[in-house]
Parts: C-alpha cells; structure tokens; sequence
C-alpha cells in the first residue's frame, strides 16, 4: 500500500464533531476535536440544523488549530468526509475543503465516514490484512470483511437501532443523560449484570443485530420498578446484553472468515468491557485483537486523512463538484 507523498489536512463534519488533521501516511501530526455534545445535550439528541451551523462556526478555528498543532500553514493534499452523514453537516467540510483545495492547489479527495473508522486502527503503523472489523457508534453497527485497503464486503449490520443508541436510550431511561455508553459504563462497574433478565436479539442466528427489542424491555423493566429500580444493577445487565450480542458475532464472523485479526472501532469501542470480551475471544482462537486507540474511536478527521492519503496515493482525485450523501454503500465491496 502506498500512501500520498505529502502532507494532508483531514475535515470531519458528517455528525456532531468538527474536526480537522494533518497526517502524513499513516502518522498522525495533530488532531483536533470540538464536541458539540453538551450543546445537544439540551435537545436530549442531534439537531441537524443546529449542528450545520455550530460547524459553520467552528471549522475555521479547528482547521487553524489542526495546521498549527502539525507545525505548517498549508498541505499538499486535502481529505474530506463527504458520506454518509447529515447534508448540512457534510457540506460544511466539504466547502471548506473545496476552498483550501482551490487556495492551495492542492489536489482533494471525499472520504467515506465507514472507511475512516475501519482505517483507524492503523494510525501508526500498519494495517494487518485481511481482518475482520467490528464498527459500533452511535449510528452505525456493522461487521465488515476487510481483505485489504479499500476492499470492505459487508458481513452483517444492524436491522435497526446502533448498539450506541442501545447504550444511549438506556442511559436516558435510567436518568443518566446523552450520550449515555460511558455513563453506563461508570453505572455498570458496581452493578449485578444478572439481575435483570433482558433479551439478547440474534445471539447464535447469522451477523445481523437487532436491538429495538432491548429498547423495549429496558422500557417495560423501567416502568415495572419505578422509583425501586437498581441504577447500577440495569446499567449492568443492559452493557452485558449488548457486548454478548457484539461479541458474539464478532468472534463467530472471524471463525468463519478463516482472519486471524480483529479489529474494533467507532465510539463503542471505548467500553472497557467490550474490549474484554473480544480480547478474551481472540486469545482463546491465538487471533490478533486490535482496537483503536481510544482518542480515535469517536468521530475524528485523523481517521479520515489515513483514509484520504490511501486514496490520493493511488491517484484518486475528487474535482470541485464533489458532493454529499446522506447514505452510501462501503466503497470496493
Ligand atoms: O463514533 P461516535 O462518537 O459517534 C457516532 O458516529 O455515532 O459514537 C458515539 C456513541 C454514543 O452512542 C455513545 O454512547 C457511545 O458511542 N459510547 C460508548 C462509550 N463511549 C461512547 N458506549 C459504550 N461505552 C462507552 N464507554
Ligand atoms: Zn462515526
């Protein structure tokens, strides 16, 4: 794999982070991440008008952020996420983009979202092929087959809700706020997870997940014991009913890809007890297991330059019409 022989600055704006790198190849030179977390807080979730303008706000700010802390004015080449993710959001990047490609006269490229985070773990270093790669966000839960860089095929993915919004609907119903995982995650730490039965969707059947059922019964298990209810004790058994699902079919995908790596990534992928589970799968098969650094697993543009300086290396080039899309299928599958 050959990466772009230059310097490249990365713009992330699909959701509600406005981000901005510089990498070179593989090594990250600077990364810088404005949360728009607390303002959506107040919403209870993502406004995407608000978040479109907050990134029209701050990209500029974190792009000067992103060059300073790379020690340089300009790159020779520019990434940007231009799919999948809100419209109003995306644009933001990819105007800014469009308009340091045409002051610099550097060449661009549009990034897929998925592609960035698969690509995260080889921040550093190098990327081990082929690998089976488990991507659980907020918005996204999919198993992907990566044969090399650029070529993903689509193991399974969810039929429904994220494993993020799993953890985040819980955290809500508990009363622990939005984003809820590392609010569970804290909760859980003193909690029984056998204390309340909840249902595990799928677990054992094929590599697609489901998990509006849990929803529910985390609902129903919440009216049931009003004010009674244990914080810890549900926090506890709603974590183990999504990681035994995730890592049930993660480790399965991997027996049957015949892969001797996997990989996890995305903002789940923080869960200190998801990484146990997996890492514990991989050892007992003597299978590699690699999660992202936790600086990397939410949304950032650090990902998305590794992504974009594979794909300037090979030549790939976006012209000034590059557009958005809410939707997108992985590229090269
Ligand atoms: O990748 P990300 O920052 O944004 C999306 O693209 O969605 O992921 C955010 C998701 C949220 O649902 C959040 O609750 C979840 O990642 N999350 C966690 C943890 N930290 C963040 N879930 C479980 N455990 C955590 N420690
Ligand atoms: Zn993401």
């Amino acid at each position: 794999m050959r990466f772009f022989d230059g310097l490249v600055l990365a713009i992330e704006t699909s959701c509600d982070e406005t981000s901005a790198a510089v990498v070179r190849g593989s090594t990250v030179l600077s990364n810088v991440i404005a949360s728009q977390a607390e303002m959506h807080l107040k919403w209870g979730g993502i406004v995407p008008e608000a978040a479109a303008r907050a990134h029209v706000e701050a990209i500029l700010p974190v792009i000067r952020k992103a060059l300073t802390g790379a020690g340089v004015n300009q790159t020779q080449g520019i990434a940007v996420t231009n799919r999948p993710g809100l419209v109003g959001a995306l644009s933001v990047g990819v105007s800014a983009a469009k308009a340091l490609s045409l002051a610099w006269d550097a060449p661009m490229v549009g990034v897929h979202h998925l592609e960035g985070h698969i690509l995260s773990t080889c921040a550093g270093g190098e990327l081990q092929f082929p690998h089976v790669c488990l991507m659980v966000s907020g918005g996204h839960t999919e198993l992907v087959d990566v044969t090399a860089c650029g070529h993903y095929r689509l193991i399974g993915q969810t039929l429904d809700d994220a494993a993020g919004e799993a953890f985040d609907k819980g955290a809500r119903l508990l009363g622990l706020g939005y984003p809820g995982g590392l609010a569970i995650e804290q909760q859980a730490m003193g909690g029984n997870r056998n204390r309340y039965p909840l249902p595990r969707s799928l677990e054992g059947e094929g590599f697609d997940f489901s998990f509006s059922g849990l929803k529910t019964a985390m609902l129903r298990l919440v009216e049931r014991e009003g004010a009674g209810i244990s914080v810890p004790d549900a926090a506890s058994s709603l974590q183990a009913a999504i990681v035994e699902v995730l890592a049930d079919k993660a480790l399965r995908a991997l027996d049957e890809s015949g892969h001797s790596v996997l990989t996890l990534v995305g903002g789940v992928a923080a869960n200190t007890s998801l990484r146990q589970a997996l890492e514990d799968g991989c050892r007992l098969r003597g299978a590699r297991f690699i999660p992202a650094a936790p600086e990397l697993c939410t949304d950032n543009a650090a990902m998305i330059g590794i992504a974009g300086a594979f794909r300037l290396g090979r030549g790939e080039r976006s012209d000034w019409t590059l557009d958005v899309y809410p939707n997108a299928p992985l590229p090269g599958a």
